[in-house]
């Protein structure tokens, strides 16, 4: 059985201290006891002491939203994950759309960092997904195939089933809405799949595929009962500690009245 999982990364949305302070408060205070599923916030890098004060003695799991290629040395504006890992990290989120368009991130870093996090002992959350553009060419399985290859090739096979993979349609994140449940469940399916040709039925079985793009509290409802999808990635919407309790909730499938 695969533990459903919700988790937000909080990108660079949040740029001050106390806006941290009290949207983390809340979170914790609203969804910190609960365990039927994992959760996960993944701030910016010196937020992480705080969140970590803040989400001690609740479930709350916290991360990074990147991480350096290297271990250390000359490598200005770079974080190691050994601090990753020094400051209590669980999990860290490699490959995201915006890193690979704006800052040039590539599968082999993202293979590379993969391998960092399983000597490390920290959990990646490789997200995958494929572009507009490619659905227009007709190649969106190839991307996505490709894609999962490198972000589990370069892990042992124990490892592999730690990696989270977050499947973001590049189009449909920053939207009003989410992909419609059709095409998730369908992709889902298909990414099950790709997992059970490449690396085996076991890992297809208990690899987690969690959706983000554009996930709201309607979208958590819609997929709570959607077989393959183990969980959900969010962004803008989760930035309310009411909206990110009311996603969790209707994820598990439970009311919030
Ligand atoms: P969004 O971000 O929910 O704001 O679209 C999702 C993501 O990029 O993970």
């Amino acid at each position: 059985m695969r533990k459903k999982i919700v988790g937000s990364s909080w990108k660079m949305h949040i740029n001050s201290f106390d806006d941290a302070s009290s949207l983390a408060q809340g979170i914790a205070s609203r969804v910190g006891q609960q365990d039927d599923i994992d959760l996960f916030i993944l701030p910016s890098y010196p937020l992480i002491p705080m969140v970590k004060a803040m989400f001690n003695g609740t479930v709350i799991k916290y991360g990074a939203q990147n991480v350096a290629v290297a271990k250390q040395g000359a490598h200005t504006g770079e974080v190691p994950i050994n601090l990753l890992k020094e400051l209590g990290c669980t999990y860290v989120e490699l490959n995201h759309a915006e890193r690979r368009a704006n800052y040039n991130e590539s599968d082999e870093m993202t293979a590379i960092k993969v391998g960092l996090c399983e000597e490390y002992g920290l959990k990646p959350i490789v997200c995958i997904g494929e572009t507009g553009e490619d659905i227009k060419l007709n190649r969106s399985y190839l991307t996505l195939r490709t894609q999962v290859m490198w972000a589990l090739s370069n892990a042992s096979e124990a490892f592999r089933k730690e990696i989270i993979l977050a499947y973001e349609p590049v189009w449909a994140i920053g939207q009003q809405e989410s992909a419609d449940k059709t095409y998730i469940e369908k992709t889902h399916r298909m990414l099950r799949d790709i997992v059970a040709l490449d690396f085996g039925e076991e890992l297809a079985n208990q690899i987690r595929i969690i959706y983000g793009g554009s996930v709201s509290p309607q979208t958590a409802m819609e997929l709570s009962d959607v077989k393959d999808v183990d969980g959900l990635f969010v962004g803008r919407f989760g930035l309310q500690p009411e909206n990110f309790e009311k996603i969790v909730n209707n994820f598990k499938g439970e009311s919030n009245d």
